[in-house]
């Protein structure tokens, strides 16, 4: 946790020093421009999550820090993005965060208060903090805008709100034992003790993961939205493919192009576009973006818009950068999609989280042993003793979205990834095939193809409802898309 203090007000090596006849000036003639916050849409669900977790966890405080900002040099920080744990269970939207700011569920006789422990507006009066608002380059309001005041929050997210100052009191006082999603604050981790528990703060943060895993309607509609914005992405960067073509860094103009219409709806990107060219598409990671986009290459784009309510698409097309595919390329795009087709078959309430994946690796494996690349077979290589054909795949198939790309990660394996699938779960089906450039054992055609298509699934009661499928995905409608 830190505070506003007043070494906090020295500003950077490069600003002039504040005389006292400037200060004086500063502290009058000011209007007051507070203002009756509307209640922010997730408040509702919020308060519901919040009740789940009071349940949980009955007669213990809990402790769930927003997180602060990163330096990214000297006196520069990153943009912040609160803990999502922390967002979820206040529903701040990405517009009001405030670095530094902890939810306490504090037990009482019949459940939790919640209070939130945040940065007020800046204030402009005589006090202690009163030169802030122009003065604190990370915490004033003249620096880095407007935040809310404290009723203005409690209005807004319907919690009890209080300043940071009281924050350390409030967590020393009393007998409770004391739960903290760790690793978020050093601060705050300095100055809880531990648990007698030495697993309860592991237990309240896999709680907390495990209570994303089923979406409510909210989060389905705006992971729905994200999806369509994204969307609406792929679709500047088709429209803007022969100017990609034609710029040395054309993934750059890729990355840049996407990029944009993520500013321009949401928050921004939910994790690092990657925009790869050519074998570039072998690298699963390739977010450098360094390179040229060539006539005859694919491009594989995986990107995904993060909405201001935090929730993020994840979305991945492998596309022919001239409209059309060579023989070779369709052949690897077509077993992919096959390969993708039987996984979100498999998507459906009931069935184990690993189904999919399987029911992918199954077709790709086949498929690889048609063009007689495994040693000993498709059966051999499926058996998992042997795993050949990961090779060509390098990694699984799908994860859980939602705030989080890879959402929900500190679940329990029996809640995930040996679980069964709910509805409302909302999960990433994204086979590929990553045929490196030097490796020997392929025919020399299919050496440097790398393919990936990934879609955003919701399970229903019945199956699942696949949130991309506006977008193309099969080979002729996506030359189809790109020809219009
Ligand atoms: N973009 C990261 C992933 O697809 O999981
Ligand atoms: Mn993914
Ligand atoms: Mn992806």
């Amino acid at each position: 946790m830190s505070t506003s203090s007043d070494a906090r007000f020295v500003t950077g090596s490069h600003d002039l020093p504040i005389t006292p006849a400037l200060a004086e000036f500063f502290r009058h003639g000011w209007a007051d421009t507070n203002v009756t916050a509307e209640p922010v849409p997730a408040s509702a669900y919020a308060a519901k999550r919040r009740a789940a977790v009071s349940a949980r966890f009955p007669g213990e405080r809990l402790v769930i820090p927003s997180g602060g900002l990163k330096v990214r040099s000297n006196d520069c920080d990153y943009a912040f993005r609160p803990h999502t744990a922390f967002a979820h269970l206040t529903a701040e939207v990405a517009t009001e965060a405030v670095p530094e700011a902890v939810l306490v569920l504090e037990p009482t006789a019949s459940g939790h208060e919640a209070v939130l422990y945040t940065h007020p507006r800046s204030p402009r009066d005589d006090g202690p903090l009163g030169a802030q608002f122009y003065r604190d380059r990370r915490h004033g309001e003249l620096w880095v805008g407007r935040r809310r005041a404290l009723e203005e929050t409690e209005q807004a997210l319907g919690l009890a709100a209080a300043p940071l100052e009281r924050l350390e009191a409030a967590l020393t006082s009393g007998r409770a034992p004391v739960r903290v999603v760790r690793g978020v604050d050093e601060a705050i981790d300095a100055l809880v003790p531990p648990h007698a528990d030495e697993h309860a703060d592991h237990e309240l943060h896999a709680v907390l993961a495990e209570l994303r895993l089923v979406k409510d309607e909210y989060e389905v509609g705006q992971l729905t939205a994200a999806v369509d914005f994204t969307v609406a992405g792929f679709g500047d960067v088709a429209a803007e493919l022969p100017f990609a073509l034609r710029h040395p860094r054309g993934e750059r103009w890729v990355e840049a192009t996407f990029n944009r219409r993520a500013r321009l709806e949401g928050n921004g990107t939910g994790y690092e576009t990657i925009a790869a060219a050519g074998a570039h598409a072998c690298v699963l990671h390739w977010i450098r973006n360094d390179g040229p986009v060539r006539d005859g290459e694919l491009l594989l784009l995986d990107a995904g818009v993060e909405a201001d309510s935090f929730y993020t698409a994840d979305i991945t097309r492998t596309l022919p950068a001239n409209g059309r595919f060579t023989d070779a390329q369709r052949r690897v795009y077509d077993l992919v999609y096959a390969a993708q087709e039987a996984a979100i078959a498999a998507v459906k309430p009931g069935a184990r989280f690993r189904d999919f994946h399987n029911a992918a690796m199954r077709v790709i494996a086949e498929g690889l042993d048609d063009w007689g690349l495994l040693p000993g077979g498709a059966e051999a290589a499926l058996d998992p003793e042997s795993g050949l054909y990961r090779r060509y795949t390098l990694c699984s198939s799908g994860h859980m979205l939602g705030m989080d790309v890879h959402d929900c990660a500190k679940a329990r394996a029996e809640t995930y990834l040996d679980g069964v699938l709910e509805p409302g779960h909302v999960l990433t089906v994204e086979p590929g095939l990553y045929l490196q450039p030097d490796d020997l054992t392929l025919p020399e055609e299919l050496r440097g193809i790398g393919v990936r298509i990934e879609d955003d699934l919701v399970v229903t009661e019945t199956g699942s409802l696949n949130l991309s499928a506006s977008l193309p995905r099969q080979a002729d409608e996506l030359e189809a898309w790109l020809a219009g």
